[in-house]
């Protein structure tokens, strides 16, 4: 078929598209453009079926690009990419009424919620065959959102565990750990997947019920140090499992009455590992961080213990990621520290308190923008670091507000490096107003 042809046929459809703007359908005018279209469109059609494709901005007969010199052809382009639409296929059938649907279709106002394909059918023509673009950025962010939501149900089903263990210790004391196990399973196999996912889920934090997520993101940050320093995953259950049982002696306290707050802030090691010496397995890493987890690195701590006591690694991991899950939480008095505030208060704290090489390990493992910090970006948007980036200093960032302070619709995650951007500052999200794990 002769280039000629196709030719007329845009030509044609762009002027059947303008007169169903200008005129009536019952108008000479517009009737003669659509006889013409359907002419040109059976023309088309004489060999077989005919399609027409659209991309970026030119128009291609099957693999031949078409001269786009010919009226209407920059018009036809720029409408069938308005309403998404790839490539249209006339089938030989095709009829008047088919292509008039087609032109009033493309005359309609692109929305998103316009499928042409859909609108198309719905109005009986049937031997035009529409195929959309494929628009990668929303299909890349609904399986974001998806699996985002698979993830917070993984944590609420790690809270119902801990809050039915918590009650069954308090009312018999037998602490069956065979479910946390599995839930921190879960947990550890989305780790190794994506680190940053599970980074983004330890900033959850609870109005209510604030041990359990304390216990939950503190198993995360405990994982987090501990994958990096490359224990194996059977190692990495159990110091999971460890982690998640660590304050597990507050159960016998009531912290709402501040007369047992002291008490319990003591004694929850000591009963917390009596409650783990319970455990039938043989496992007795979790009684053991219980016990030892609020012991400082200079011999400071308690409970109290001889010179020269060594603590287990695990107990000092769960250490630091006790640390920095209470620095960053905001408290009753509503203070909380921003994440990159906190991994410089960890280092400070290795003087004294934290054992630090792993602490080394573990604010290495977060980056200078840890998952979780709001940032202000070179050209005044606002997003949230929501992964680490090509370097250190060029982290994925989720937008929350645009460059004029709107907040944004939708979200869009950028690669700062990519896009050149630079990070300004970082922002404390309660001058936002803004709930960092909303957004995460
Ligand atoms: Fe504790
Ligand atoms: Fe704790």
């Amino acid at each position: 078929m002769e280039e000629r042809v196709a030719l007329e046929m845009i030509t044609a459809l762009s002027a059947a598209r303008k007169a169903t703007h200008l005129y009536p359908p019952a108008h000479p005018k517009y009737q003669q453009a659509v006889a013409e279209l359907t002419a040109a469109v059976h023309e088309c059609v004489l060999e077989g079926p005919f399609t027409l494709n659209v991309h970026l901005g030119r128009l291609y007969q099957d693999s031949r690009v078409l001269s786009s010199e010919v009226s209407g052809s920059h018009a036809i382009a720029e409408a069938l990419e308005a309403h998404r639409v790839e490539s249209i296929t006339f089938e030989p059938d095709v009829s008047e009424h088919d292509a008039i649907t087609l032109v009033e279709v493309l005359a309609m106002r692109p929305t998103p919620s316009l499928d042409v394909a859909e609108e198309l059918e719905r109005r009986g023509a049937t031997a035009i065959v529409v195929a959309a673009i494929v628009d990668e950025e929303a299909e890349e962010a609904e399986e974001r959102d998806r699996i985002r939501e698979q993830d917070r149900a993984l944590y609420k089903r790690l809270l119902g565990v801990l809050r039915t263990l918590t009650a069954r210790i308090q009312q018999t004391g037998d602490p069956n750990v065979g479910e946390a196990g599995m839930v921190v399973e879960g947990i550890l196999a989305r780790l190794m997947d994506d680190s940053a996912a599970v980074l983004g889920l330890a900033t959850m934090n609870g109005q209510s019920e604030t041990n359990l997520f304390h216990s939950i993101n503190t198993m995360i940050y405990a994982l987090i140090v501990g994958n990096e320093l490359g224990i194996p995953e059977e190692g990495l259950t159990s110091l999971g499992v460890a982690a998640l049982l660590h304050d597990i002696g507050k159960v016998a306290f009531d912290t709402t009455d501040p007369a047992q707050v002291e008490q319990a802030r003591y004694l929850h090691p000591k009963i917390g590992a009596d409650i783990l010496s319970r455990l039938p397995e043989q496992d007795r890493t979790p009684m053991l961080v219980a016990y030892e987890h609020h012991m400082a690195a200079d011999g400071s701590g308690y409970p109290e213990r001889e010179a020269g006591y060594v603590t287990h690694p695990y107990s000092r991991m769960v250490a630091i990621a006790d640390r920095y899950d209470r620095l960053t939480t905001v408290k009753p008095e509503g203070f909380a520290m921003t994440p990159d505030q906190a991994v410089i208060q960890l280092l400070r704290d290795t003087a004294s308190l934290l054992d630090q090489t792993l602490t080394r390990l573990f604010v290495k493992s977060l980056g200078v923008f840890p998952v979780g910090c709001v940032v202000r970006l070179t050209d005044h948007s606002v997003g949230v670091v929501c992964a680490r980036g090509a370097d250190s200093l060029h982290p994925r960032v989720r937008l929350m507000y645009d460059a004029d302070g709107l907040l944004l619709e939708s979200e869009r995650e950028i690669e700062t490096a990519e896009a050149e951007i630079g990070i300004v500052e970082i922002v404390d999200p309660e001058s936002l107003a803004v709930t960092v794990s909303d957004h995460l």
